[in-house]
């Protein structure tokens, strides 16, 4: 499971190039994840529903989110001041409640369309991945103290990947350490942060440590 997310990850970091670009709505390949029946829920149903789904729900909402909403809601959901920042919505009914409000909704003040509804269009499932990606975003600043270790262990990473010495035991152990303390601007209680993703790459009998340095490199860059 854990590989296949592994090439989603190349997948959205392809998309956000295009991200500004795309007008038309993108529609979401939600296949993978757990039904939601017809009726439109007011609580995230893949915040608790074990790691699995959670992983996916981040995945498939990473490109989603950066396919349909980051053209005014920013990149990797960091506001660039054009509609809300929202990373601050609060990871619990009341923060879904409006969230899935707007999303059904869209918004329009004095006749015009500040922001398209996209209830119909992507479906719930695809509503909830969304929802799911942008509540696990690291809060502004989260990795900046960890940032020269996290390249050290990137070039160790890289060094791996063409079969040079290292401690895959000690490197994962300490990125699941520095993944700990990363937080979310919504209150979520862990973020998906490129530590966290570089952690899950190794944490496997076949490691990806490519994989891994280069979820680093990607995450490590866009944070500049
Ligand atoms: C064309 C620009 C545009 C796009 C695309 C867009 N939004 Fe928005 N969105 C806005 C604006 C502008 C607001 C502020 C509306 C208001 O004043 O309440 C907003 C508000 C919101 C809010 C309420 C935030 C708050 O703090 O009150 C949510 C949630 C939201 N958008 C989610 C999304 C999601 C999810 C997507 C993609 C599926 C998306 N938006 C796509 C422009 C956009």
């Amino acid at each position: 499971m854990r590989r296949a997310f592994a090439g989603l990850f190349l997948i959205a970091g392809a998309s956000l190039a295009h991200a500004h670009g795309d007008v038309a709505p993108q529609p979401v390949n939600t296949d993978v994840l757990p039904e939601v029946g017809e009726e439109w829920l007011i609580e995230n149903p893949y915040r608790d529903q074990g790691e699995e789904v959670w992983q996916a729900a981040i995945e498939i909402g990473d490109s989603g989110y950066n396919q349909n909403c980051a053209r005014c809601h920013g990149l990797g959901v960091v506001s660039g001041g054009l509609a809300p920042d929202l990373r601050y919505l609060e990871a619990e009914e009341y923060g879904d409640e409006w969230y899935v409000e707007r999303f059904r909704e869209g918004y329009t003040q004095n006749g015009i369309t500040k922001m398209p509804a996209f209830g119909e269009l992507l479906g719930q499932k695809a509503a909830w991945a969304i929802r799911t990606y942008i509540e696990t975003r690291p809060d502004d600043g989260a990795l900046d103290d960890h940032t020269p270790r996290l390249k050290e262990i990137r070039d160790t990473l890289n060094g791996m990947a063409d079969g040079g010495d290292g401690d895959r035991a000690a490197l994962l152990a300490e990125l699941t350490a520095i993944a700990a303390e990363v937080e979310t601007g919504s209150g979520a209680p862990v973020a998906d942060s490129v530590a966290f993703r570089a952690a899950g790459l190794i944490d496997s009998d076949s490691p990806d440590y490519a994989g891994a340095a280069e979820a680093l490199t990607i995450g490590l860059s866009a944070a500049q």
